[in-house]
């Protein structure tokens, strides 16, 4: 991802920095693409992910829907360029502006989890006299092998509906006028990195969805949400395996003629091309702990704090004499650590680190907790433009 020259130039910037490869970005578009299109899957790009804008329209532009899970995000959608027909929202607690502007904005889908969240679309259509389509997000009741913080699919998890609920809503889906429900939405987690987690997943789904076709439910659109997992501790390995992972859903999944399904990916997609160049500013030995105080902190990077996430790093500009070091940030908390006990070579002040697979969930849960700048963004055409003017005034 680094080359020398790349890393002069990082020299002269203000860090911390986000740098995104884009080459690396729409090399992963492609494979996720060309392996999905093999069963005819429909993509929708989980924009929580990463939001930024520069992004969103690489994507757009190569043809994604959008999975959403606030207003704003829909907005985002439709003005960098996603075509509403091709935009679900999902989310526990959408109020009332929300499916209002969703209804509004006509996207495809709203991924409903709760008996009441369903009166109100209904109650909010029909004050527009429309029809909203809806998949019902269920709870599998799966244990998605991830951090307990990322685990969305158990049945103590806030999200989605219980069976209850769904026999509920199907004894009384007469009731619902202005619903269109023809669909069904699972996301179990994130960052699955056990492929047998996606096998027992397409186990329960065909339940469902015999159980539903013998309530007389007619299921057009089958939401398999997001949650393929990276390579956190081999960043090199980069493009994540999606034709395996498609494959599975394809080998396991009883799809019936005239049946689509739909995934949500996320970090698959923007993860590894990401990254956040970071300066040192001091270390300084406490004990027998050498410690890198580095000018990132949780404010550009939450998931090592937050997740205990283990992301790989290493010190762009020195290379000789490895020992083991702690590395962290400036914020005011404890748990301000991107690693501990890592191995790196020799550091000292001025030095760049460059910390892995953080185009997704980096940026996009940046904070100024303590009143910090926002990090610069740069994009690896930024730098080879860069490169050409600074040649061509030589
Ligand atoms: N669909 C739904 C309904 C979701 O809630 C999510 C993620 C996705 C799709 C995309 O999942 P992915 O393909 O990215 O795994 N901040 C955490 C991850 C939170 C994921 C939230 N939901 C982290 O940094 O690990």
């Amino acid at each position: 991802m680094f080359n020398k020259q790349l890393i002069q130039q990082f020299l002269q910037i203000k860090t911390p920095c986000y740098y995104y490869d884009t080459g690396l970005l729409l090399k992963t578009l492609f494979a996720i693409k060309s392996a999905a299109s093999l069963y005819n899957f429909q993509l929708h790009y989980a924009i929580k992910a990463n939001a930024n804008s520069k992004i969103l329209k690489s994507i757009s532009e190569e043809g994604f829907g959008a999975d959403c899970v606030s207003g704003n995000e829909i907005i985002l959608a439709l003005n960098t360029g996603f075509h509403p027909n091709r935009i679900v929202f999902a989310g526990v607690g959408k109020t009332d502006d929300e499916i209002l502007l969703a209804i509004e904005k006509n996207i495809f889908c709203i991924n409903a989890e709760s008996l009441q969240e369903l009166e109100v679309i209904n109650h909010l259509a029909s004050g527009l006299n429309k029809k909203v389509r809806i998949a019902l997000r269920i709870n599998p009741d799966i244990d998605a092998h991830t951090h307990q913080h990322i685990t969305t699919g158990l049945h103590d998890n806030k999200f989605g509906l219980s069976w209850c609920d769904v026999e509920y809503f199907m004894q009384h889906k007469e009731d619902y006028q202005n619903l269109i429900v023809d669909g069904v939405h699972f996301h179990i987690g994130s960052q699955i990195t056990r492929m047998q987690v996606f096998s027992d997943l397409c186990y329960v789904v065909n339940q469902v969805l015999d159980d539903l076709a013998k309530n007389k439910m007619y299921i057009q659109h089958i939401n398999m949400g997001g949650g393929l997992g990276i390579n956190y501790a081999e960043p090199e390995s980069q493009i994540p395996d999606f034709q395996t992972y498609f494959d599975i859903f394809h080998q396991k999944m009883k799809i019936k003629t005239g049946q689509i399904v739909h995934f949500e990916p996320g970090r698959a997609i923007v993860g590894q091309s990401g990254a956040l160049i970071t300066r040192v500013l001091y270390v300084k030995e406490n004990g027998d702990r050498k410690t890198i105080i580095v000018d990132a902190g949780f404010t550009e990077l939450l998931r090592p704090a937050l997740y205990q996430a283990k992301h790989k790093i290493v010190n762009l500009t020195n290379e000789n004499n490895y020992m083991l070091y702690d590395i962290a940030g400036p914020v005011c908390e404890t748990s301000d650590y991107f690693g501990k006990s890592i191995l790196l070579p020799e550091t000292t002040r001025g030095d760049l680190l460059a910390i892995y697979s953080t185009g997704a969930y980096g940026e996009v849960m940046a904070s100024q907790y303590n009143l910090r700048q926002p990090a610069e963004k740069y994009f690896s055409e930024d730098f080879h433009e860069k490169h050409a003017e600074i040649l061509n005034n030589s």
